[in-house]
């Protein structure tokens, strides 16, 4: 059998990813590494190996032994933490990521994911329905770095065929872990604090309007883009994907629905900057075409879903 092995394991996108992977292709075929376990018990069903995704020796010993086909490398220092820390998001979200595309040039495993982000579009590109081909003018390091690393994975299909697809995700919104350091984040935060029943306070404004994402659309976008054929995945920078979009009011007006009386304050802070400088909605034709992806999940089923597993 080969193998998955998941990469930046332990993170919001890495718990999820790992049950969806397991799921799909049984906990036997994937391997979870990271600098630590997360504590999802379902997640930690799978064999977990501690790595550090900068050292490239430690993740080519890991390769060496031929288990794995496919490797999601989803380590990255996220937007508002990036900020804070420019040089040091720029070494994570770089290194981690050539490491494997060298790995995988050198025919140790023969599939790589890799996530992109909204991230990558800045003041410049258009700001509703933004297209897979427009400006990347990205005003943080970690749009910078994301940018970046699509040309990396582009130069590396190109120079040495190696098999990388990657997804520009919107704002992940699931129920089994928290982001960190990202500026979609109160789109999750929020649901905590509504079943809790204390009032949010938004770091953005009411009308910032941002592309947003159920994880269940965003695992089975993942797992369809790598099992598509090779030949279906023209782009080999990254696809634009659009699950739904919008405002903190707008979210908040669907909880209200389902908890009356919830309440939410606005106090913006540097991260309205970011959020500002990146689109309201996404284009994701070419992936729908390319691939056949369709989302599931519009704004309505995505609170209810999170309010309903939160509440189990
Ligand atoms: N969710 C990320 C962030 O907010 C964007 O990809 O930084």
């Amino acid at each position: 059998m080969r193998k998955h092995l998941v990469i930046g394991a332990s993170g919001q996108l890495g718990i999820e990813l790992t049950l969806g992977l397991q799921e799909r292709y049984g906990i036997e075929s994937v391997t979870i590494c990271d600098l630590r376990k997360s504590d999802d018990e379902l997640a930690n069903r799978s064999e977990f190996v501690e790595l550090d995704s900068t050292d490239s020796k430690a993740l080519r010993d890991i390769l060496k032994k031929g288990e794995y086909s496919t490797v999601y490398q989803l380590v990255a220092m996220l937007s508002a933490k990036g900020e804070i820390n420019p040089v040091s998001a720029w070494d994570l979200n770089m290194k981690s990521l050539i490491n494997v595309l060298e790995c995988a040039k050198d025919g140790l495993v023969e599939k790589v994911f890799w996530p992109s982000s909204i991230a990558v579009f800045g003041p410049e590109a258009p700001k509703d329905g933004t297209p897979q081909d427009t400006f990347c003018d990205p005003t943080t390091i970690y749009g910078v770095s994301k940018v970046s690393g699509e040309l990396w994975c582009n130069y590396y299909f190109e120079k040495y065929g190696v098999d990388v697809r990657s997804l520009r995700y919107p704002g992940l919104i699931g129920h089994r872990s928290l982001p960190g350091g990202g500026t979609t984040d109160y789109a999750v935060d929020v649901f905590y604090k509504a079943l809790e029943g204390v009032e949010f306070d938004c770091y953005l404004n009411p009308d910032e309007a941002l592309p947003m994402m159920h994880m269940d659309d965003a695992i089975r976008a993942t797992l369809d883009l790598m099992a598509a054929p090779a030949d279906s995945i023209k782009l080999r920078t990254s696809y634009n994907l659009s699950g739904c979009s919008f405002t903190p009011k707008e979210l908040t007006e669907e909880i209200v629905r389902v908890i009356p009386g919830f309440k939410i304050s606005y106090n913006p802070d540097h991260r309205q900057n970011i959020a500002a400088s990146w689109p309201n909605s996404i284009d994701d034709t070419t992936a729908r075409e390319e691939w056949g992806w369709k989302s599931e999940l519009g704004v309505k089923e995505l609170v209810e879903a999170m309010l309903n597993a939160l509440r189990n």
